[in-house]
């Protein structure tokens, strides 16, 4: 299956078990560091081709080393790079994380060439090629807010192509703007923090009942450990359970997460099992340190999913 990631491309630079910040020019010797191609629209890209999807990346990344960095790694994963932009004296966006011993991630950020990405940037015979197309950090790459853009992914998914939305920031005034994307998307999957910000809604049903009816047919709001919240209209708020799992770092979770329920989609799956096949690719990635740790192929991912789905 074709799909088609826009958005937000990073390097991650991670490294763990980080319980405290050296004093002065202290060292500490850590079990792991890596680089990974990671954020809203790289990171899923590349879990998307793991779970067996043919892939074509699009956004904006600088002419630096991280960017060709991430140029080679995505091509090295199978991701088709060939329409991501490469902007001449910028920088490429990057995040390091520091990541605790119970896999929680702090982290630093330079949001750089993503911050640039306009509809110019998006290759509309690609999406209208595509069985799906992945917004990936659509509050950080604003530009994207254009009624031209939102003409596009009309057009495409009256044409049957399926258009799902994820976020990055947890910035309400970036959040804010992400909602004009809303009545443009089949599926939405903030996570809790970004649903509760986008809406001032005090509890996630709230949430996510609020967002499903600026327009998507469905909303799913992943809660880390405590697994996600598919809304659905006319039928009630349904809890999807996290699998129980030795966490070593969840950062890219969420991007997996949306891999998988793409994936399962595409598939051919109702929604409800599409989300168990977001959660089961979001627990493989828990178990590994990078936003693509833990993801082999789809069979591998699956069978941790229990038999009940
Ligand atoms: N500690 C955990 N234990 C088990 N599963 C987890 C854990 N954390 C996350 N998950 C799984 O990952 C999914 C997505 O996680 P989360 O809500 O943290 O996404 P996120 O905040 O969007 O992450 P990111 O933006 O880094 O990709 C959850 O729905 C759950 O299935
Ligand atoms: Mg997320």
């Amino acid at each position: 299956m074709r799909v088609v990631t826009v958005g937000v491309h990073i390097v991650d630079v991670l490294t763990r078990p980080v319980e405290f910040i050296p004093e002065g020019q202290d060292t500490v010797l850590v079990d792991q560091i890596r680089l990974t191609a990671a954020g809203a629209a790289a990171g899923t890209a590349v879990d998307l081709v793991k779970l067996g999807n043919q892939v074509t990346t699009m956004g904006a990344i600088g002419d630096d080393e991280l960017g060709d960095f991430l140029v080679m790694v995505m091509a090295r994963h199978g991701v088709d790079v060939s329409r991501l932009s490469r902007r001449a004296g910028e920088q490429t966006a990057a995040s390091i994380l520091p990541i605790r011993p119970d896999g929680g991630r702090p982290s630093f950020h330079v949001p750089g060439a993503n911050l640039s990405v306009t509809f110019g940037d998006v290759d509309a015979e690609a999406l209208r090629d595509a069985d799906a197309v992945h917004l990936g950090g659509v509050d950080v790459t604003f530009g994207l807010g254009d009624p031209a853009f939102f003409e596009l992914l009309d057009s495409v998914r009256a044409a049957g192509t399926i258009v799902t939305m994820d976020l990055l920031s947890e910035m309400p005034d970036l959040l804010g703007m992400a909602k004009a994307f809303l009545p443009h998307v089949d599926y939405f999957l903030p996570n809790e923090s970004q649903a509760k910000l986008m809406t001032g809604a005090p509890d996630v049903e709230t949430a996510a009942s609020q967002l499903l009816a600026e327009g998507p047919r469905g909303v799913l709001v992943t809660l880390g450990a405590e697994g996600s919240l598919l809304v659905t209209g006319g039928v009630p708020a349904e809890r999807v359970p996290a699998l129980q799992v030795e966490v070593n770092d969840t950062t890219g979770c969420g991007d997996a997460y949306c891999a998988g329920f793409i994936t399962g989609l595409l598939h051919g799956q109702d929604v409800r099992t599409a989300a168990s096949w977001g959660t089961a690719a979001a627990t493989r990635v828990a178990t590994g340190l990078g936003s693509d740790a833990g993801i082999t192929d789809l069979p591998t991912t699956l069978a941790i999913l229990p038999a009940q789905g």
